[in-house]
């Protein structure tokens, strides 16, 4: 059978071009097959790709072309039939040369037919395009090497958006920060992973429209992930353009870096930390020396005092002394707290529960108070034991409690409290991890100024007017946190502040020694009916019934009257009869009564002048409720 061109049936001078067109085409194999596929014509260049000359192959079947396997999966007979019924077979694979050596190969086989529409053959059209195929492989082999880079990066966020900023592509990288699945986002709006805020303000859109105009949008921000947890987040936002300068998208990189922001904030709040405690730390050095010096000359003119008193006679000089008596008590109590802040005072330490001592000491607290506040307690349930000087915790307690109604001038609520609290290492200021007890003095009032609350623990720190307050209050509180091992916080905010005083609270196998007063009664006495008021709100803060006397006289008649009394606290230097006589008299009226006198001199200045001294307990005015409760204790 004939191929058609070059039919004889066929004489046209046209025809005969066309053949030799054919035949020269020297980039296309173009050659004919017979319906059963073998080779009937040639052109040069199906010699040029495949090396057969026309005469070695005119004749042979076209699946010579083909490699083995191809032959064996019928791929040559499968592209005559799709041909025959298609009308057109369209492929690209290997073709194999004479040499045995493979191409990559574009083929095109239309079927022919005569005018009856029987099959007569079919042409052939085969292109060499290893090169291009070649190409477009390797581009596509780095492509993919980059598509498996950026997926593989767990560090970064790596993903683009559409131009509209909706997410085309999601790395591992992503999927770690953000915890989405790559087919959760992929077709959502990046807007997804910021926080409301930004949301309303349009941040998402902002950074697009900034990465348009600029070509990249860089900035470090709040972001939000899957399960609603935030992690700060440095983000970086490329605009892409194609060749035209049209913007196809955008790269988005994203990094979590809230541990670096939280170093660097743990780094400067432990520099403002350090500051702080190397300024109090100095004003303390400083405090300190001064209070002692100061102490010493106190020292001096009270002694002086003491010392010149006996010999005074004249009321007018009397007075006079007192007046220098009294500014010399203030002067001590001054430098007592001055003392107390540079951590130089000496602490009579006890083991005992903070409750026992809120409780006893709640009247005074009460009275500090007045009438447009509302002043509560609450206490813990149970509390672990501390150990603390009692005086030191009292005043503080005050302290705290005055400067919270200080704070509240047009009233309010202040409410005291105790706690046991669990601290892990450091995190309140340098306290190691372990148990406390915390004592907080909160208010609604007028609070504490950020600016000034590092500041108001300083000696002499005061907001309030001349002679309201020497600034000294939590000074002494401070110290006295400080000393016991403990720390104050000042927290303000939101209408209310609270003060706390947190003390490292002891193991509670060893027991409470103190004993609660019982309900006695106490007789006190004194001349100066302040003085009086003042010991008999310390009894009843103690628990004793109390029965107040004016004089020495006054005190026996009733000794005699009422037969119960269990404790006399008298003042020792009174116009008549002297405490000590009193003392005397009342033990051998009532031998089983407790005597404690109380006197602004101490021991040895009142053994030059009186005798019977040794026999009683003294207390030094000023005294303190604990100091009290503890010569009781003893007597
Ligand atoms: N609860 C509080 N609310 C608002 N401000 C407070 C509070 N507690 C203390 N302050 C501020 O701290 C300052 C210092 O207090 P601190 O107790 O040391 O001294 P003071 O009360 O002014 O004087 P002092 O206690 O010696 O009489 C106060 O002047 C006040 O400005
Ligand atoms: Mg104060």
């Amino acid at each position: 059978m004939n191929p058609p061109v070059i039919s004889p049936s066929n004489p046209l001078v046209e025809s005969e071009r066309f053949r030799l067109l054919v035949q020269s085409v020297n980039d296309y194999a173009i050659y004919m097959l017979s319906p059963e596929g073998i080779v009937s014509s040639w052109n040069s260049g199906a010699q040029r790709f495949k090396g057969y000359t026309a005469d070695e192959i005119i004749g042979q079947h076209f699946s010579k072309f083909y490699r083995d396997e191809d032959r064996a999966r019928g791929l040559p007979s499968n592209a005559l039939n799709t041909a025959r019924t298609s009308g057109k077979f369209e492929d690209e694979g290997w073709r194999v040369r004479k040499d045995g050596s493979f191409f990559w190969a574009s083929v095109i086989i239309d079927p022919i037919q005569d005018d009856d529409g029987n099959l007569i053959g079919f042409a052939k059209i085969t292109r060499d395009i290893t090169e291009r195929k070649q190409a477009a492989e390797s581009l596509h082999a780095s492509e993919e090497r980059f598509r498996l880079l950026v997926q593989g990066v767990t560090d970064y966020a790596i993903y683009m958006l559409s131009p509209a900023g909706i997410i085309t592509n999601w790395n591992a990288g992503a999927k770690r920060i953000k915890g989405y699945e790559e087919s959760e986002v992929i077709g959502t709006h990046f807007s997804r992973f910021y926080t409301e805020d930004d949301q309303q303000t349009g941040l998402p859109a902002k950074a697009l429209a900034t990465a348009t105009a600029l070509g990249v949008f860089e900035n470090e921000g709040w972001r939000v992930r899957k399960d609603g947890s935030k992690f700060w987040a440095h983000v970086v936002i490329d605009s892409i353009k194609n060749a035209n300068g049209e913007l196809i998208g955008f790269a988005k990189v994203t990094r979590d870096v809230t541990e670096r922001r939280k170093t660097a904030e743990e780094l400067k709040k432990a520099q403002a930390a350090l500051f702080q405690a190397q300024k109090m730390e100095s004003i303390g050095l400083l405090t300190g020396g001064i209070a002692h010096d100061f102490n010493n000359l106190l020292n001096i003119v009270s002694n002086s005092v003491a010392l010149l008193r006996p010999s005074l006679d004249g009321a007018k000089e009397i007075r006079l002394l007192e007046g220098i008596e009294k500014a010399t008590s203030r002067g001590s109590l001054l430098i007592q707290q001055l003392l107390a802040f540079a951590k130089q005072q000496t602490f009579t330490l006890e083991r005992r529960n903070v409750n026992r001592i809120v409780e006893s000491f709640e009247s005074v607290l009460r009275r500090a108070n007045n009438s447009l506040i509302q002043f509560n307690i609450k206490l813990a349930d149970h509390l672990p034991p501390v150990e603390i000087d009692v005086a030191q915790l009292e005043s503080a307690m005050l302290n705290l409690v005055i400067n919270a109604c200080d704070a509240t001038p047009s009233g309010g609520k202040i409410l005291l409290t105790t706690e046991a609290i669990q601290l892990s290492e450091h995190e309140i200021e340098k306290l190691p991890a372990g148990n406390y007890v915390k004592i907080s003095v909160l208010d609604t009032g007028h609070g504490i100024p950020p600016e000034i609350i590092s500041r108001i623990v300083e000696p002499f720190f005061t907001t309030k007017p001349i002679g309201k307050g020497t600034g000294l209050g939590l000074s002494q509180v401070y110290g006295f946190a400080q000393q016991a091992n403990g720390t104050l916080q000042i927290i303000s905010s939101n209408g209310q502040t609270t003060i706390s005083i947190i003390l490292p609270s002891l193991s509670e196998d060893v027991m409470d020694l103190h004993q609660e007063p019982a309900s006695e009664i106490a007789l006190i006495v004194d001349d100066q009916p302040d003085v009086l008021e003042i010991a008999a709100e310390v009894f009843k803060t103690l628990g004793y019934d109390v029965i107040c006397a004016n004089s020495a006289r006054e005190a026996l008649e009733i000794i005699e009257r009422s037969k119960g009394i269990d404790v006399l606290f008298s003042d020792v230097m009174m116009p008549g009869m002297n405490g000590i006589e009193l003392g005397h008299k009342a033990k051998t009226i009532m031998p089983n009564i407790k005597v404690l006198l109380a006197s602004g001199f101490t021991t040895p200045v009142l053994k030059e002048r009186y005798s019977g001294l040794e026999s009683f307990d003294l207390v030094t005015k000023p005294y303190k409720v604990s100091e009290i409760a503890k010569k009781l204790r003893s007597v």
